[in-house]
């Protein structure tokens, strides 16, 4: 069925939240990399419906911001003060020269597990049914907080009941409100502004449109749905971290249903915007995110970070953190390396145990095994960089290049002050300070020169041992 062109959708976010106890507006509460908002603006855009609203308020500039920015196509409408959700709908029905269509999808700003089949779903019952209303709700097993569905004998919809206002005998209802809605367009605004703030919080409730479309003989709907995760609203802190990690898990299932194997799926976060291929091998405890790929036969982890990166086939990455690079195929870094934005590394590179390695190349071959600092390097193929080497990019006012030619040798703990070239095939000697650039296939060597002193260390503890004596 086509209902696009005869659809708005509105998204209520102008809440503040109390009981997030937060500054931050509540639909700019993040899950996995994401804000809340996002998932509630990714799903109804599938739909593909003429209008898309939000309404903001609290932090509206925030809000709005974000909406710009990340969803154009999104007209945002500003409730000044929060009095209710109804409330928040009479400020859709005001703006001027709208074209709504025949439906309205309302949803709330904070349940982003709601599936688009089930939104589909919804309009299509409302659609088929000829209802003034359709409601998505779902039997809970905890209904703690959520409106209750009040039905007749013959299961049909009476009415929705606050918790606040429910009796105890409600209270026990275990199906609820989801308040997500299709609605007739002209028996939505015609019923709206007649809403009062009648109850125990005195807020204007949408859920008492539906006593009132009923008493005015209009025909009332409910969508049940068997998933009751669908309807999770996000209120505090913990309804939070619940919808995050169920989140997780589920993309952290789809991955693993499509060949990668997740050692300990519960303490892996994995953001959905990460691509991972066949046989990977993903250890506890990894923070896989933004837009990384992970290439076949690879194994990260545990105790990985690894943001914005692309890595090959058959590298293998254990306890390190990688922004931003791009990684080739068959490498193999860490224990404890930390690889910074803008490297890119060739395949068959080592980067062994406490590297820092920032903004650099390494082709394919190169070492970097132990304790070492690259910065702003280009390290040719074939290249052995000894324990402790740092290539001194800063001077204090500006960072200066290394370049390093194919199959050098250098020695351990070498300082290469930048700028500085090292030509092809050239070796340093261990401890140099090389400020020179060396050419091609020489040997460098800077050091003070070495003095052996016969019986100089029998001399020494001596007399040590006599200043002692005299203490
Ligand atoms: C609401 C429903 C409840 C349902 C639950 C499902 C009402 C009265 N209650 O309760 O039946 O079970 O959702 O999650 O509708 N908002 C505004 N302006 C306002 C008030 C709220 O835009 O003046 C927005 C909020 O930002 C939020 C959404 O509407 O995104 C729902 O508000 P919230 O306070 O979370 O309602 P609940 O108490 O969860
Ligand atoms: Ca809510």
């Amino acid at each position: 069925m086509n209902f696009s062109k005869d659809l708005s959708v509105v998204i209520l976010a102008a809440g503040k939240s109390k009981r997030m106890k937060s500054e931050i507006p509540k639909v700019l509460h993040q899950i996995l990399g994401q804000p809340i908002l996002f998932y509630m603006l990714s799903l109804v855009s599938k739909l593909n419906p003429k209008n898309i609203f939000t309404v903001v308020g609290y932090e509206k500039e925030l809000v709005s911001e974000y909406i710009k920015n990340n969803f154009p196509q999104t007209k945002t409408v500003t409730q000044e003060n929060q009095l209710g959700t109804a409330h928040a709908v009479c400020m859709i029905k005001r703006r001027k020269g709208e074209d709504f269509g025949k439906n309205i999808l309302i949803l709330p700003g904070d349940s982003p597990l709601v599936n688009i089949e089930t939104l589909r779903k919804l309009v299509e019952n409302k659609i088929n049914s000829g209802s003034a209303v359709c409601v998505i709700t779902s039997i809970v097993p905890d209904p703690e907080g959520y409106g209750r569905i009040i039905k007749d004998r013959n299961e049909n919809i009476i009415r929705i009941v606050e918790e606040t206002d429910a009796s105890p005998e409600e209270r026990k209802i275990c199906e609820v409100n989801s308040s997500i809605y299709c609605f007739d367009t002209k028996s939505l605004f015609e019923n709206i502004e007649k809403i009062n703030t009648k109850n125990t919080q005195k807020e204007y409730y949408l859920t008492d449109i539906i006593e009132m479309l009923i008493k005015n003989g209009k025909k009332v709907n409910c969508f049940k749905t068997p998933d009751y995760l669908e309807v999770m609203g996000i209120n505090d802190r913990l309804q939070l971290s619940e919808v995050e990690n169920i989140m997780q898990r589920k993309i952290n299932e789809s991955l693993m249903k499509n060949g990668v194997t997740i050692r300990d799926s519960g303490s892996c976060y994995i953001e959905s915007s990460v691509v991972i291929d066949k046989d990977v091998i993903i250890e506890p405890s990894c923070f896989i995110k933004g837009k990384t790929r992970i290439g076949k036969n690879s194994t990260v982890g545990p105790f990985c970070q690894v943001m914005d990166t692309d890595i090959g086939e058959g590298t293998r990455i254990n306890a390190s953190v990688i922004l931003g690079s791009v990684i080739g195929d068959n490498n193999n870094i860490g224990p404890y390396s930390y690889i910074r934005p803008g490297t890119v590394t060739g395949s068959n590179v080592k980067i062994g145990a406490f590297c820092e390695i920032k903004k650099s190349e390494i082709a394919r071959g190169s070492k970097v095994p132990h304790l070492s600092y690259i910065g702003d390097t280009e390290i040719g193929s074939g290249v052995n960089i000894g324990a402790s080497s740092v290539t001194v990019n800063y001077d204090g006012f500006k960072k200066s290049k290394t370049i390093i030619g194919d199959d050098v040798f250098i020695g351990s703990d070498t300082m290469l002050i930048a700028p500085v070239k090292i030509g092809k095939g050239a070796i340093i000697a261990a401890g140099s300070v090389i400020y020179q650039d060396v050419p091609s296939n020489s040997l460098a060597i800077e050091r003070g020169e070495q003095k052996n002193i016969k019986d100089g260390a029998v001399r020494y503890r001596n007399r040590k041992k006599l200043k002692n004596t005299k203490e």
